[in-house]
């Protein structure tokens, strides 16, 4: 991988990881992920945090290119997420002297992964700047974006945003791949829940003059940076980004599934231009939840279970739950070749959302889909395209 250029005094020292298996122990990372993290050279030597513990060789070997033989001064921690702060007992193993950065939370926290002893730090507010000589830190709170320490650093001379886990995505970063795709996937399943305080980030950033980010994954951003806040401004205020359809279906023997792709046809037809189709029980279940807050409507297509929904919709819909849906119109299809119970089931999860609309009529299959059936799909069809 070339290593992303930031300025001539502030470097990339992060890493790709292409070999672990799931991000977070739940997410499928095809392309891998970065864990990004930059040194500031100055008369003082500012390290943007660490690197995942995974990591840290190569994270090592990157931080002591740079300072050729210099000593750092400062750590500075945005998270305390292992994936960037795996690697700080280590550093302060090598540079003793150095200062570790953070905010009241950081401190608190700090001690839960390290025992550090005696060590330099300097606790910092919101609005409060660090001189490094030529740059000046100015350190901005973004508590729950999504950990309660979390803060992110405008360097002014640069006008750099160091956006800790903020405009970050899947994918090393010698992957080329649209932005958007992996971000969106990254944030509703790892932020989504916080938008109020996304909101209230996206405020703080207006008021800077901000001419490049440096988020802790994916690439650097340099240009355009408007769509990207944009982008964070939609999904964090739970507003659909594009009019379109996401059929889900957890289906146990196939009947269910042939009804989904069938009303998912149905839309195609009738002139919807977006119509995602995912199998909930064999599918990637975050691209699900990616699509769900993406579109503006979906369809629910779930057998019965044990006089409930079959688990991986159940699964589906309190993640949905978890990740704070809301503001969507959903129609309902469930299968029962008894005594069909998955549409009370999916009704329930589904009235515990703010403002989500159940399209009605719910339609309930008996095994298969017959005649009888396709009309109905028909009808939902048409009163989700018109909804
Ligand atoms: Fe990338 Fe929340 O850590």
């Amino acid at each position: 991988m070339s290593k992303p250029v930031i300025t001539d005094t502030i470097k990339y020292i992060g890493v790709d990881d292409k070999t672990i298996d799931l991000f977070e122990s739940q997410y499928v990372v095809p392309n891998g992920v970065s864990y990004n993290s930059y040194v500031i050279l100055d008369d003082k030597i500012a390290v943007m945090d660490t690197a995942d513990a995974r990591a840290s060789e190569e994270w090592f070997a990157n931080l002591q290119a740079e300072l050729n033989g210099k000593t750092p001064d400062y750590l500075v921690v945005s998270h305390m997420e292992p994936d960037h702060a795996g690697t700080i007992g280590k550093l302060i193993a090598a540079y003793p002297d150095i200062t570790i950065v953070g905010n009241a939370k950081t401190f608190t926290m700090l001690p839960n992964f390290f025992e550090l002893g005696d060590v330099k730090t300097l606790v910092v507010k919101e609005k409060e700047e660090l001189s490094l000589g030529q740059h000046t830190l100015q350190f901005f709170m973004a508590p729950m974006v999504h950990w309660p320490e979390v803060m992110v650093t405008y360097e002014k001379s640069s006008k750099i945003l160091f956006s800790a886990d903020g405009f970050g995505k899947f994918g090393a970063l010698d992957t080329d791949e649209d932005w958007a795709c992996e971000a969106r996937r990254y944030y509703f399943n790892i932020v989504g829940k916080y938008g109020v305080q996304v909101q209230a980030l996206l405020k703080k950033a207006a008021a800077l003059d901000i001419e490049m980010i440096c988020p802790l994954h994916g690439p650097i951003l340099k240009e355009n940076l408007g769509y990207y806040i944009g982008l964070y401004d939609t999904w964090s205020s739970y507003k659909p980004e594009n009019k379109g359809v996401l059929v889900a279906y957890a289906s146990i023997h196939g009947n269910t599934a042939k009804a989904a792709e069938q009303i998912a046809q149905m839309l195609r037809d009738l002139g919807e231009e977006k119509v995602a189709v995912t199998d909930l029980a064999r599918e990637d279940i975050a691209e699900a939840i990616e699509d769900a807050f993406r579109y503006d409507r979906m369809i629910v297509a779930a057998s019965s279970y044990d006089a409930s929904v079959f688990p991986p919709m159940e699964l589906f819909l309190l993640k949905l739950k978890a990740k704070g849906y809301q503001n969507r119109k959903v129609a309902i299809i469930e299968n029962g070749s008894w005594a069909p119970s998955a549409a009370k089931k999916m009704r329930e999860y589904l009235d515990t959302m703010k403002n989500v609309e159940i399209l009605e009529p719910v339609i309930s299959i008996r095994s298969t889909v017959k005649e009888e059936t396709v009309s109905q799909l028909k009808a939902m069809a048409e009163m989700v395209k018109n909804a």
